[in-house]
């Protein structure tokens, strides 16, 4: 049995602000159990939802050493679809409303919580033969592996993987208090190793010290040894691409299914879609407020609203979107610009825009199931979980070819009725609109073609099925089978 453990800050169903969550928490599920037994760690936030705060049982609790003083450590256990959670909890670091908060505060957080994963394992009597790091939140996990495998029998031996989410969010601080705070000796803060541009960087230290990197997509894993995309670590990626490899994301097809999810109005499925999905849109129109019509052509977008996903794109055109007849439902939460640019325009075309501020995870699949495209211009994108949603709900993508989505949106190609959705290059609002406009003339003209390709979407296959076997494989070479 070859055991593998998970160390991220987020995971369904506990606790999730992005697309992260959604793979720490099902991908351990696919494995196949036969051969591989896959265990996650994560912190024990007290914004988790107390129906599963009041399930964790008590496992062992320690003082660590932690930036001069001696630290409580507590370690809670779940067992939760056949998959084993550990809850690292500290109240002082995991308090708070939401998982992450000022950047300052951040660094020390996750510092305190990538040392703590490695000190729980001796007590807990557990040895899994490779850690497997999510972004820069675990990036200090192989840079403290490092350290602790000198005079520590335990340790040695023991094989890391850093995947990164998303290369821009790499946790930097200045390198004299991560120095001070962390307990790690000089040797590790020099421009080889943990530091870059003069700070302290976790992602940089988990890329340097991982036995291997991967991130989620092909196209990805090519974009990031470019300046544009490789947010000032395109030299470190060119220098670890012979261990850098793309794997793209799967989706939980249990959880997100249009034949059972309770969480929308009609089930439908490939063969009664054509009559079926429809009502989601007639019930969706009526919740929210917007014209109630079969026929117009809905646009869904549900996302945090960053610059990563292209919202100055989207406020750049919106009024001359908005004389077209479509209508446009928007869930997402983030900078207050957007927040701001899609209340004003719910406010002046109130029969067209909705505007939902807030998050809810039963509203997103209503909004995946509901529309018949899903808009999702981004700049970048590291693999992109949304798309697949809408995929597997027969709502057609319009998407920037980028990352993950280049790599998992086929475009339409009218002449040879091939394609998933619809896509545009370059970074442009004018282009952006077109491919709108285009998509919503074969919605409108060539209803067939469109459903056609509905059916395609829906008949693709990104289940987690092909990627978890790419990891069993990444595995398997790693510990020489
Ligand atoms: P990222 O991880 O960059 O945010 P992904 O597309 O990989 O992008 O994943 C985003 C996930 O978060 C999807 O599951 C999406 O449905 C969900 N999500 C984003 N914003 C909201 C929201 N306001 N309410 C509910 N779910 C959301
Ligand atoms: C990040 C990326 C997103 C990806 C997700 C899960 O948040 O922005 O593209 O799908 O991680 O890997």
């Amino acid at each position: 049995m070859k055991k593998i453990l998970f160390a991220t800050s987020e995971a369904v169903p506990f606790i999730k602000t992005g697309g992260l969550a959604d793979v720490a928490g099902s991908l351990p599920k696919y494995f196949d159990k036969e051969n591989y037994e896959v265990r996650v760690m994560l912190p024990k936030y007290m914004c988790i939802k107390e129906e599963w705060r009041s399930k964790l049982e008590y496992v062992t609790h320690f003082y660590m050493d932690w930036n001069w003083r001696s630290e409580y450590v507590g370690v809670l256990r779940l067992e939760h679809e056949g998959v084993t959670f550990y809850f690292i909890d500290n109240e002082g670091y995991f308090n708070g409303f939401a998982p992450y908060g000022e950047i300052f505060g951040d660094v020390e957080k996750f510092a305190f919580f990538s040392k703590a994963v490695l000190s729980t394992l001796p007590l807990i009597d557990y040895r899994p033969d490779i850690i497997h790091c999510h972004d820069w939140q675990t990036g200090l996990v192989p840079v403290y592996l490092d350290n602790f495998r000198y005079g520590n029998e335990f340790f040695r031996g023991i094989k890391t993987v850093m995947t990164i989410h998303n290369l821009k969010f790499q946790g930097t601080w200045d390198t004299k208090r991560i120095k001070d705070m962390t307990g790690l000796p000089e040797y590790y803060f020099v421009p080889d190793k943990l530091e870059a541009y003069k700070d302290a960087n976790y992602l940089k230290g988990g890329i340097v010290y991982a036995d291997r990197v991967t991130t989620v997509s092909n196209t990805y894993a090519e974009e990031i040894k470019t300046p544009f995309y490789g947010e000032k670590l395109d030299g470190l990626m060119n220098a670890r691409s012979n261990c850098l490899s793309g794997i793209v994301n799967g989706l939980d097809y249990t959880d997100w299914d249009p034949e059972t999810d309770p969480r929308i109005e009609k089930n439908f499925s490939i063969k009664n879609f054509r009559k079926e999905k429809v009502k989601n849109k007639v019930a969706l129109q009526r919740e929210l407020g917007l014209a109630e019509d079969p026929k117009r052509m809905m646009i869904g977008i549900v996302s945090r609203l960053t610059d990563q996903k292209g919202f100055d794109l989207i406020a750049y055109i919106m009024d001359e979107l908005c004389q077209d007849e479509v209508q446009i439902v928007a869930l997402g939460t983030g900078a207050e610009q957007y927040e701001n640019m899609f209340r004003h325009f719910a406010w002046k075309y109130p029969d067209k825009v909705s505007a939902n501020i807030y998050y809810s995870d039963p509203m997103s699949h209503k909004i995946y199931a509901s529309c018949d495209a899903f808009l999702m211009p981004s700049l970048f994108e590291p693999c992109g979980l949304s798309q697949l949603m809408s995929l597997r709900y027969g709502t057609l993508p319009i998407v920037r070819e980028t990352g993950g989505l280049k790599d998992t949106v086929e475009p339409y190609n009218e002449y040879e009725k091939t394609g998933t959705g619809f896509s545009f290059t370059n970074y442009n609002a004018h282009e952006m609109l077109n491919t709108i406009r285009y998509a919503e003339q074969i919605y409108y003209d060539k209803k067939r073609d469109w459903n056609k390709m509905v059916e395609r979407a829906m008949e693709k296959d990104f289940s987690w099925n092909n990627s978890a076997r790419q990891y069993e494989e990444l595995y398997d070479s790693l510990l020489g089978y």
